[in-house]
């Protein structure tokens, strides 16, 4: 039977996630890969085992993450029957609805009918009475978005949720989705968005200085580029990658030129005595503007080693100008 680490609180820091009373590790782990139907559960539990020893307490899942669609919570609430259930309330459990997830005109985007009804199929496969935070996956173009915030709200108010969040809504987007959260007395806990050193959106957008605005946290998804900010491609495509056996990473992303940068990068963070992905990871903590890195993982290691980080957060002026210079 599994007994967590008793020094895993000694080894995370927690920030604040915007003007909430909510803590949230440094680091979350996220169930997009390697938690579905397709892949090994003994692999699946040892990564949630580890992550809460290193004192990950934020998980990250949605309705659709899998394949197939709905396996990985279905994993997930098999992994909290059998070993994670005395530990309920040291976690943060969210998921999302918002992509596709099942046939016919009621099974994506922003309704109130979608909304409802995938949370209570996502509580259902993972056994739990409620979840710490639900979020909107995406904006919705059609749906008025007052009835998609007022769901929100209304989830909040029935116990399902805990605290709502938005995710891939830009600037704009979220000054919108806050104010009539406020005005829902439900405020906007948190935005999931992408960030890291090849895609700063959110600095061009403004969405950073927004989210700071409206008391908002920010978790950053894909902070390693789905792996391209690591030594994971540094020597051609390994087999066993998510370039080689997944659709939503291209082999034909990894270019030469990307590899030039992710050398150049892995040199300088070899002399900061950190791997590439630690640094990248710190990067994207370098301003205080990230609440927490939301990182995947395929294996307990890759955990282990995204986990070092922490101790070394600062950067020089010269390293972050040098880091500019590799990415123009
Ligand atoms: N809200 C949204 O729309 C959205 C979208 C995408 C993701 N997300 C969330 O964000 C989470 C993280 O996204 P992500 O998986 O793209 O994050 P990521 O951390 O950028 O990429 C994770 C992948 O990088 C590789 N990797 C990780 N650590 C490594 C290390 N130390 N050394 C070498 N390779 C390493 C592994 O790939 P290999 O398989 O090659 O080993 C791993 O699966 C997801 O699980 C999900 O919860 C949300």
């Amino acid at each position: 039977m599994y007994k967590a680490a008793e020094d895993r609180y000694e080894k995370m820091q927690y920030l604040r996630c915007g003007k909430s009373g909510l803590l949230l590790p440094r680091v979350s782990l996220g169930l997009w890969h390697n938690f579905g139907s397709v892949d090994k559960y003994e692999n699946m539990k040892d990564m949630i085992h580890t992550a809460f020893d290193e004192g990950i307490t934020h998980f990250d899942l949605a309705n659709n993450y899998g394949p197939v669609y709905g396996s990985a919570e279905s994993n997930f609430g098999k992994i909290m029957e059998e070993d994670m259930r005395p530990y309920r309330d040291e976690m943060i459990i969210s998921t999302k609805a918002g992509y596709d997830m099942w046939p016919g005109p009621y099974g994506n985007f922003g309704s109130r009918k979608y909304l409802m009804a995938s949370l209570d199929q996502s509580l259902k496969r993972m056994g739990l009475d409620y979840v710490d935070i639900f979020y909107h996956h995406r904006p919705d173009p059609e749906t008025p978005i007052e009835e998609t915030m007022e769901a929100l709200s209304d989830i909040v108010r029935s116990g399902k949720a805990l605290y709502v969040g938005i995710s891939n809504y830009n600037s704009e987007q979220t000054r919108k989705a806050a104010a009539i959260l406020k005005e829902n007395h439900t405020p906007l806990l948190i935005n999931q968005v992408r960030y890291n050193m090849l895609d700063r959106w959110t600095e061009e957008d403004g969405l950073q200085d927004t989210l700071e605005e409206v008391g908002a946290g920010m978790i950053v998804f894909s902070p390693l580029a789905q792996g391209m900010l690591t030594d994971r491609y540094l020597n051609g495509i390994p087999e066993d990658s998510r370039a080689k056996r997944n659709h939503f990473l291209h082999e034909d992303s990894i270019t030469g030129e990307l590899i030039e940068k992710v050398k150049k990068l892995n040199e300088i963070a070899s002399d900061r005595g950190q791997t590439l992905a630690e640094m990248a990871l710190a990067w994207n903590l370098r301003k205080d503007r990230v609440t927490s890195v939301l990182v995947g993982a395929s294996r307990p290691a890759q955990i282990l080693d995204n986990v070092k980080f922490i101790q070394k957060l600062e950067f020089t002026d010269d390293e972050l100008s040098k880091i500019e210079e590799i990415l123009k």
